[in-house]
């Protein structure tokens, strides 16, 4: 029986869903994974380190090479400035790093701010540290959100701002002068930021900002990033959080009495992808905007209003024109209709009424098996049979 404060967290609908995608042999849209795999010269890397003898514990902080390679590709792209010994700390994706900080940074009874939609993990993270997650709405179809209501729901507990952007479920790209509301109500009320980055390299309108970048955010920000998303390797679960040291030795004394250091070899690697970043990236987010395009185009074919993303590899699609009003019902009876697998939006949604009709579908996959989906779902269309 789980503690009280992890109660009603649950099993996730990914689990729910790939088990349904495999009874129905249905075409997974559902978690977003890439099917293709990283680029050869980084896999390379990876098994160079393994058979070069990288195959024991990692310092705490992680190899000193990733280390270098976070430091210097924050310097490089963003301006930002770290030691890579004490403002640098390597985990197991950028999972662990949200919950390391949430774990180091809070106290039980503390509140969590965060866009609403929001990543699964960042509830659970919350209140693995006894703290409550508060949501503030990001809004269909802008998914924009009302930077009173932030203003508001900073409360005297509240530690931690905990922000994503590139953004999912909603594949917003968060604007400057979004990033500055957020900035300003950090600098009224002290509060410390944690900014998931994760989709750093994948945006195809506007241009990532990170949160750090902002006046005065640099002393109060930790980012968080990770190697899975820019590189197709998200099964590696190597990524990291860099910012002031205070707050990364909050994640590094919570993560050594979680999983210490691991996961070497891809550390090795991740040091080698990091130095390709933007030009990999850049190729990546090309493809990805194409395929965007093309499953957007399909959803519409097949009669979804479609809410179309600025970065991520997620979009979203509203149900209401199919006739139905309940996303979650929709996705569950989707297999046997379709073949195709989405998820509801509204289970990233501390307010699921709000997103009741929308259902997201991720297009990190080839353009055969977007395809075959589009195709698949155009069978929904008021009219068509079978
Ligand atoms: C917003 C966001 N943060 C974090 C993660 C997880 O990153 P990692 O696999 O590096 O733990 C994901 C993965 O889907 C994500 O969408």
């Amino acid at each position: 029986m789980p503690a009280d404060r992890l109660q009603g967290l649950g099993t996730t609908i990914f689990t729910e869903m790939s088990a349904l995608a495999e009874r129905t042999g249905s075409i997974n849209l559902g978690q977003g994974f890439p099917d293709e795999d990283g680029p050869p010269a980084v896999l390379e890397a990876a098994v160079a380190a393994v058979r070069g003898g990288a195959n024991q514990y990692a310092p705490l902080p992680g190899v000193p090479a990733l280390r270098a390679a976070i430091a210097e590709h924050q310097r490089r792209r963003y301006g930002l400035v770290h030691d890579a010994d004490t403002e640098v700390q390597v985990c197991f994706g950028a999972t662990e790093t949200i919950a390391a900080a949430l774990l180091g940074l809070c106290d039980p009874g503390d509140e969590v701010v965060a866009l609403d939609p929001f990543y699964d993990s960042y509830r659970a993270g919350a209140a693995l540290a006894g703290a409550r997650l508060v949501g503030v709405p990001l809004r269909p179809p802008e998914w924009r959100f009302d930077p009173d209501e932030l203003a508001a729901a900073v409360t005297e507990r509240t530690r931690v701002l905990l922000l994503n952007t590139p953004h999912n479920p909603t594949g917003r790209v968060l604007d400057r002068a979004e990033l500055e509301a957020v900035a300003a109500v950090c600098r009224e009320r002290d509060l410390i930021a944690v900014s998931d980055e994760v989709y750093e390299h994948l945006v195809f309108e506007g241009e990532h900002v990170p949160l750090a970048t902002l006046p005065g955010m640099a002393g109060r920000t930790l980012t968080v990033s990770s190697i899975g998303k820019t590189f197709s390797v998200t099964g590696w679960k190597t990524g990291w959080g860099c910012g002031p040291a205070e707050l990364v030795a909050a994640v590094r004394g919570a993560k050594q009495f979680m999983t210490f250091a691991g996961g070497t070899p891809f550390q090795h690697a991740a040091a080698v992808a990091l130095a390709t970043a933007e030009e990999h990236g850049g190729r990546l987010a090309g493809e990805l905007a194409a395929k965007r395009d093309r499953l957007c185009e399909g959803l519409e074919r097949a009669g979804f209003e479609v809410l179309r993303p600025a970065g991520t590899y997620f979009v979203n699609a509203d149900v209401r024109p199919l006739g139905s009003d309940d996303g979650v019902a929709f996705c569950r009876d989707l297999p046997e209709r379709a073949g195709v697998v989405a998820i509801p939006t509204s289970v990233f949604c501390g307010d699921p009424e709000r997103v009741r009709t929308l259902v997201r579908f991720a297009f990190c996959k080839r353009e055969e098996v977007i395809d075959a989906a589009a195709e698949r779902l155009a069978r929904l269309r008021p009219g068509q049979s079978g």
